[in-house]
């Protein structure tokens, strides 16, 4: 059976971007632009442009080179800011518009002071404004996690009137718990007159760390686009890590939806925003960090020696990483040492081993990680180093 494809939306550059102390300028945004597009996702949200005029130069120059994803620019439910999102995205291949409200009864009392009825008429005139500017237009039900569904459904049905392509339902608290969310979307799909004409999308916050597996919930539910960031980072505890959906999708086929991801890629694109926010990845990161194909523990490195397979679930080189790391600590076994001694150039007998080992664990008792040159080092001073050093 053909899998059915799911958009990936990438909001990094957006999203991703309101981490403070992240900002990045514009010819750095473009360089991500350029990665993400060469990765193959299918939009890439560039920013909010009436937030400040760097914003506003940067989604300009985004459009100008970005050559295969459409390029979209956040708004609120304003005319002003769907008028300079519009000017902004003038030069791109395909443009498209975000824009929204809070549709959630604390967003409705307290943010806009408004009622329900008000807020469906002020959705129905941003879609419909923004359609104005641009056939694509993507609207966003901002806290539809804690939405009523029947009255995130009437909002929907007025989006779609006014001409949304897409219907965002973000978790914007990430309080939502996976079926939860998973049967948010299958409601819609099921009670949105006309949603055969939009897509919905899932845009998933990681406050409680359940982003990656709500999304993935929306998904299995019929939503076919997925926003998320590149290594998760977003306001707060960040957004859908962009890694581990794709990666979901390619390692377990049953669900039956792909993308465009070349995966190969993730891992210096990872690389490349990392360095260029100065935003640290966790080494246990799942996909991209230092340790995520990293065995330190005897027995899994003797695992993996033997296969691969017993202890990794992906091959490193599907994401870019060129080998798994087997790391010397005191915790490992001969299996690890002998394998680690070997790519340093000894290549040592059983009997050799033993005696090489009982040193290393002197050595590894007082260093957290045994390094190459440590090795050389251990052999050296062990006692049966005559023996080696005539034997190579
Ligand atoms: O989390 C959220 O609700 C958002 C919207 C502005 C799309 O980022
Ligand atoms: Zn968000």
């Amino acid at each position: 059976m053909s899998k059915e494809h799911v958009q990936i939306f990438d909001t990094t550059l957006r999203d991703g971007e309101q981490v403070p102390g992240c900002k990045l300028n514009t010819e750095q945004k473009v360089i991500i632009a350029e990665q993400l597009d060469r990765l193959g996702v299918d939009v890439i949200e560039a920013g909010f442009p009436i937030s400040s005029p760097g914003d506003f130069k940067s989604v300009v120059a985004i459009s100008e080179t970005v050559q295969n994803a459409t390029v979209c620019g956040l708004t609120r439910a304003v005319p002003k800011d769907i008028e300079v999102a519009a000017e902004s995205l003038r030069k791109a291949k395909k443009p498209r518009i975000h824009t929204g409200i809070g549709t959630s009864d604390s967003h409705i009392k307290f943010k806009f002071k408004s009622t329900r009825d008000e807020i469906i008429e002020r959705a129905f005139k941003a879609v419909q404004y923004a359609k104005s500017f641009v056939e694509d237009v993507e609207f966003y039900a901002e806290d539809a996690g804690r939405t009523e569904n029947e009255y995130l459904a009437r909002v929907c049905e007025a989006a779609i009137k006014a001409g949304a392509t897409v219907l965002n339902i973000p978790d914007t608290t990430g309080y939502c718990l996976p079926n939860e969310y998973g049967e948010k979307i299958k409601y819609l799909k099921e009670n949105v007159t006309g949603i055969e004409r939009a897509i919905l999308s899932c845009h998933c916050h990681n406050d409680l760390g359940l982003a990656t597996a709500n999304s993935i919930e929306g998904a299995i539910n019929g939503a076919r686009q997925i926003e998320c960031t590149i290594n998760g980072i977003g306001e707060r505890a960040g957004n859908t890590a962009l890694e581990e959906i794709v990666m979901v999708l390619k390692q377990h086929p049953y669900i039956n939806l792909d993308t465009n991801v070349n995966t190969q890629l993730l891992y210096e694109t990872s690389q490349l925003v990392s360095n260029s926010m100065g935003i640290y990845t966790q080494p246990n990161k799942a996909i991209v960090g230092a340790n995520a194909f990293a065995h330190s523990s005897g027995i899994h490195q003797d695992g993996v020696i033997k296969n691969r397979e017993t202890y990794e679930i992906i091959d490193p080189k599907d994401v870019g990483v060129t080998e798994s790391a087997i790391v010397l600590t005191a915790r490992s076994g001969r299996a690890a040492l002998a394998y680690r001694a070997k790519k340093v150039g000894y290549e040592l007998t059983k009997l050799q081993l033993d005696d090489v080992y009982a040193n290393f664990l002197i050595f590894a008792d007082r260093k957290k990680e045994v390094a190459d040159h440590d090795i050389h080092e251990i052999i050296e001073t062990s006692n049966v180093y005559q023996q080696i050093a005539s034997a190579s």
